[in-house]
C-alpha cells in the first residue's frame, strides 16, 4: 500500500522521470530481494560520485554527465540484482538549499531506466548546511525501487541505517543473505550555525544507538531462524582497523590486490577527540568512538565482509584475522573492502569504477569479487574465502581516467615505473 502510494507521488512530483517508472519492471520495496533461478544474487557498488559540484561552473554539470555515463557503462557490462550507493552522492557543501537534493533525480536515472532496485548509505558530505540526508532519503522514497530506509531514530543516529534481507531462489521465506546498512554520518549539520556563524560539525562514526540496534535486530533474527544468516555490510567509512592493518600490516599487492594511494586512509572518527568534540585547531587526530561499532562486527558470526568508500584512492580488500598493536579488538577472519571511486566529482583521477560482488547460493564462505572499470576492463578479482590474504593474485595496475592536462605525472605515478 505505502508502495502504491509512494509510486503515486512520484508521478506528480518528478514529472520527467514518470516514464522512467512506469518502465521500472520490479523492485517495489515490497518485493523482497532474492538469488536468481542460477542460483547467484550480485551487488554492484557505486560510491563517491560526488554530484552538484560547481553547479556555476562548466565543469560541475559536466562531471556529473560524465558520472552518469560512468554508471551506464558499468551497469551495461554487468548483470546485477542489486545497486549499493555506498555513500557521497552529492558534494553538500557546493549545493544550495532549494535544490540540493534533485541531484537524486540525476543519479538514480540509470537505475530507473533498467527497472534496478538500489540501496543506499549515506556519506560525510551527504550533511552540509544546504543538504539534508533527511531528504536525500524523502527524495530517493519517490521512486518505487529505492530500498533505502531508516530503521533507527535516536537524534545522533544518523539516516541510512536499516537491513535488507535477501531469499533463497527457490521460493522460500527464510532469508540466506542480510544485508546491513550503516550510517557513519560525518559533515555538517542541515541549516545550523553556532555562536559564530560557523557550522556545526556532525560526529563521523557509527552511533552507539546503531550499534545496540544491530546486534539486538540480530540477535533476534538468529533466534527467529535459529541459525545464523551469512550477512554482508555497508558503511561509507571506514572503521580505524582499516588504517591500523594498512600501517601496520601493510597491504601486499599480490595478496590484497588494489590500489593503496591513500595512505594512511582516513577512517571514522578521525578529527574528533575522546571527549566528542573537536577540540581547538586539529586538536585530536583520533576519538576512539568507531570501536564499539568494530567490537560488534568481529562478534557478528557470519558477516563476511564490511564494503567502504571514502578513500577514493583505496580499492583492496583485507582478511582481518588477527590482534592488531595498539588495538583492543581482535579481528575474526572479517574481510574489510574498498570499492571504486565512481564518480568524476570528489578528489582523485583514478579510472572510474564499481566494485562486483558475486554471492552463490549454498557457497556462502566463497564470495567472488572485481572491479569493473569505466574503460571497460576487470582488476582485482578475488575470492574472500578462507584462505584469502594468503592466496596469490595479479596486482592491479595503477591507472587513471584521464591525462589530458592532468596536473600528476602519470609516469611516475604508476607504481614500479617510478
Ligand atoms: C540548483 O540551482 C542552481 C542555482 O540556481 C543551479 O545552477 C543548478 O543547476 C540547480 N541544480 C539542480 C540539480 O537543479
Ligand atoms: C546555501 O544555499 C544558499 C542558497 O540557497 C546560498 O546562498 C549559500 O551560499 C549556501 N550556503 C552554503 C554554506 O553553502
Ligand atoms: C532529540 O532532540 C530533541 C530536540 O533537540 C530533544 O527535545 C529530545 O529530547 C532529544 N531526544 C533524545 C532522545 O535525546
Ligand atoms: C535449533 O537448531 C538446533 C540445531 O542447530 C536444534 O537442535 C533445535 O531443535 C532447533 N530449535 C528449534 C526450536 O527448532
Ligand atoms: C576535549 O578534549 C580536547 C583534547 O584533549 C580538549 O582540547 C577540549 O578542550 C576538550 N573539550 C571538553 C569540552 O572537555
Ligand atoms: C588506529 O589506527 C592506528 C594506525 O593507523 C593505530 O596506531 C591505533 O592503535 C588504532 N587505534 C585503535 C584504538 O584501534
Ligand atoms: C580460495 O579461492 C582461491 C581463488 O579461487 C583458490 O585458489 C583457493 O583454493 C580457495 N581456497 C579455499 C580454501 O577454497
Ligand atoms: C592471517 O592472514 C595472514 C595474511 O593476511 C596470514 O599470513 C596468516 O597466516 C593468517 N593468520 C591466521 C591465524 O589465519
Amino acid at each position: 500500500m505505502l508502495c502504491g502510494l509512494l509510486v503515486l507521488v512520484s508521478f506528480t512530483v518528478l514529472t520527467w522521470s514518470a516514464p522512467l517508472l512506469s518502465r521500472a519492471g520490479h523492485g517495489c520495496v515490497e518485493t523482497p530481494l532474492r538469488f536468481t533461478s542460477d542460483g547467484t544474487f550480485q551487488i554492484s557498488i557505486f560510491e563517491d560520485l560526488h554530484f552538484g559540484e560547481n553547479a556555476w561552473d562548466e565543469w560541475g554539470p559536466q562531471q556529473d554527465i560524465d558520472s552518469v555515463t560512468v554508471m551506464n557503462e558499468i551497469l551495461d557490462a554487468e548483470s546485477q540484482q542489486l545497486v549499493v550507493l555506498n555513500g557521497d552522492l552529492i558534494t553538500g557543501e557546493n549545493t544550495f538549499t532549494s535544490n540540493s537534493t534533485l541531484y537524486v533525480d540525476q543519479i538514480v536515472g540509470p537505475l530507473a531506466e533498467r527497472g534496478l532496485t538500489w540501496a543506499s548509505t549515506y556519506g560525510n558530505h551527504d550533511s552540509d548546511f544546504n543538504l539534508s540526508r533527511y531528504d536525500i532519503l524523502g527524495r530517493e522514497r519517490l521512486y518505487r525501487n529505492a530500498r533505502t530506509s531508516q530503521m533507527v531514530f535516536g537524534n545522533d543516529s544518523g539516516v541510512s541505517n536499516y537491513y535488507l534481507p535477501v531469499y533463497p531462489s527457490n521460493g522460500g521465506s527464510e532469508p540466506s543473505l542480510l544485508l546491513w546498512f550503516f550510517d557513519s554520518r560525518g559533515g555538517f549539520h542541515y541549516q545550523q550555525t553556532d555562536a559564530n556563524g560557523d557550522k556545526i560539525g556532525q560526529p563521523n562514526w557509527v552511533d552507539q544507538t546503531v550499534v545496540d540496534w544491530f546486534q539486538q535486530t540480530n540477535a533476534a533474527l538468529v533466534d527467529q531462524y535459529n541459525r545464523t544468516i551469512p550477512s554482508l555490510a555497508f558503511v561509507h567509512i571506514p572503521v580505524n582497523a582499516s588504517q591500523a592493518l594498512q600501517t601496520s600490516r601493510g597491504i601486499d599487492p599480490n595478496h590484497e590486490p588494489g590500489i593503496n594511494d591513500d595512505y594512511p586512509l582516513a577512517a571514522q572518527a578521525q578529527g574528533w577527540c575522546p571527549n566528542g568534540t573537536t577540540g581547538t585547531g586539529s586538536a585530536c587526530s583520533y576519538g576512539g568512538q568507531d570501536l564499539p561499532f568494530t567490537q560488534a562486527l568481529t562478534s557478528t558470526p557470519g558477516l563476511i565482509a564490511l564494503f567502504s568508500g571514502h578513500d577514493h584512492g583505496d580499492t583492496w580488500c583485507y582478511k582481518w584475522n588477527s590482534t592488531l598493536p595498539g588495538t583492543t579488538v581482535a579481528g575474526n577472519g572479517l574481510n574489510l573492502c574498498f570499492g571504486q571511486h565512481s564518480g568524476y566529482g570528489g578528489y582523485g583521477t583514478w579510472t572510474r569504477g564499481s566494485r562486483q560482488v558475486l554471492l552463490t547460493e549454498g557457497l556462502l564462505e566463497q564470495v567472488e569479487t572485481w572491479i569493473r572499470l569505466e574503460t571497460g576492463g576487470v582488476v582485482g578479482r578475488v575470492t574472500l574465502n578462507e584462505t584469502y590474504g594468503v592466496d596469490r593474485y595479479p596486482a592491479t595496475v595503477d591507472t587513471r581516467s584521464e591525462c589530458v592536462g592532468c596536473s600528476y605525472d602519470v609516469v611516475s605515478d604508476m607504481p614500479g615505473t617510478a
